[in-house]
């Protein structure tokens, strides 16, 4: 495999809440990222409509998500931050990846299968396609990095079968313009740290989710002080006290989840969180994530209500990183063209 510019591309959907889950496992490891590596951070509306969205409230959505980037320590003037719809080659290449990808290859798509439900001929044709705009999103710009939560690694895997069989039927044109030996970058899903798998605060085998019914499952980037300390302390437990290792922890999905969330905000190893707890009842170890919560995700909350009140900035933000994003993504589709023996317009 040749060398390619290393380049992190991520995604959230603008699309309710935006929860722990979402923060611990994406948005806070794009934070660290952006000292490592050239970070491009999309929006991304256009999968978030392969379900109904209200207009008013997806344009509302977009913006705040845009807005949690920025409060949790995205840098506008370092990474890329952007809205898909607004970077025409993301669905240009999901068309020609739509000729690539086989029907057999979406059709094991776990998050179709749940997402979709009971009514599958009722589901929208682009929730079944979701996946392979999501392959277009990342290879547009040849990243050779993304960091999600576990929930997305099929969707990844299928991004590398995507890159690699591009790779091997378009070969002698690909070597031809001068690409070498492949033109796409088996890209490397980083998932990760202790809470690459955000359970639900009320059921520990359940993902924590926007979608879930009760607001108590989850906590949301927006949630006060008293939201947080209330979720917090309603949590699902069992009746023993923390154990001083992980081993301890197995078959205890709810103690594994806040000894995981604990970890995760304090920037320390389930292992690190143990030795100080181990022992400990859950009232005073409930007690402790409180505090942590509130230090770590009110700072957030507050400058999120800040920047979405002026969404003449958040737009400017867009705008900016949109025209970024096309002119790093522009010549590789230029390029995909030609590769597939499209003649150019002149
Ligand atoms: P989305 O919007 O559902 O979630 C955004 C990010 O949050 C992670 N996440 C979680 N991590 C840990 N625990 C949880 N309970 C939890 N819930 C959500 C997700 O794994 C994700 O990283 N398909 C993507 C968006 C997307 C994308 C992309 C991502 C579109 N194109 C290209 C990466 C690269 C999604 O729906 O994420």
């Amino acid at each position: 495999m040749p060398a390619f510019k290393e380049l992190v591309f991520s995604g959230v959907q603008p699309t309710g809440n935006l929860h722990l889950g979402n923060y611990l496992g994406a948005i806070k490891r794009f934070v660290a990222m952006q000292a490592q590596f050239e970070c491009l951070y999309c929006v991304v509306d256009l999968h978030a409509i392969t379900v109904w969205q209200d207009p008013a409230e997806l344009t509302r959505q977009i913006r705040e998500v845009t807005a949690a980037f920025l409060a949790a320590g995205i840098d506008p003037a370092r990474s890329v931050v952007f809205n898909q719809s607004q970077v025409p080659q993301h669905a240009e290449l999901a068309w020609i990846f739509n000729c690539v990808a086989r029907l057999g290859w979406l059709n094991r798509m776990t998050q179709f299968k749940e997402k979709a439900g009971k009514d599958r001929e009722n589901a929208s044709i682009g929730l079944y396609d979701y996946p392979v705009l999501m392959a277009a999103d990342i290879l547009a710009y040849r990243a050779t990095h993304v960091p999600v939560g576990e929930d997305q690694k099929q969707h990844l895997e299928l991004t590398r079968d995507i890159a690699q069989k591009f790779n091997n039927d378009f070969s002698a044109a690909i070597q031809q313009h001068g690409h070498g030996e492949a033109f796409f970058p088996i890209t490397e899903p980083l998932i990760g740290g202790p809470a690459a798998r955000v359970m639900s605060l009320r059921d520990g085998t359940k993902k924590m989710s926007k979608s879930d019914p009760s607001d108590y499952s989850r906590i949301n980037l927006t949630d006060d002080s008293d939201a947080i300390a209330q979720k917090v302390r309603k949590a699902k437990t069992d009746a023993e006290p923390l154990p001083s290792e992980t081993a301890g922890l197995e078959k205890r999905p709810e103690a594994d989840n806040l000894v995981g969330i604990f970890a995760a905000l304090s920037e320390a190893s389930r292992e690190d969180v143990l030795r100080e707890y181990g022992g400990a009842q859950f009232s005073a170890f409930k007690g402790a994530l409180v505090d942590l919560a509130v230090a770590k995700l009110g700072p957030i909350g507050a400058e999120m209500k800040r920047l979405v009140a002026d969404p003449g900035h958040i737009d400017a933000v867009l705008a900016d990183g949109a025209a970024r994003a096309e002119a790093i993504a522009a010549p590789n589709i230029a390029a995909v063209k030609d590769i597939v023996g499209f003649v150019r317009r002149r």
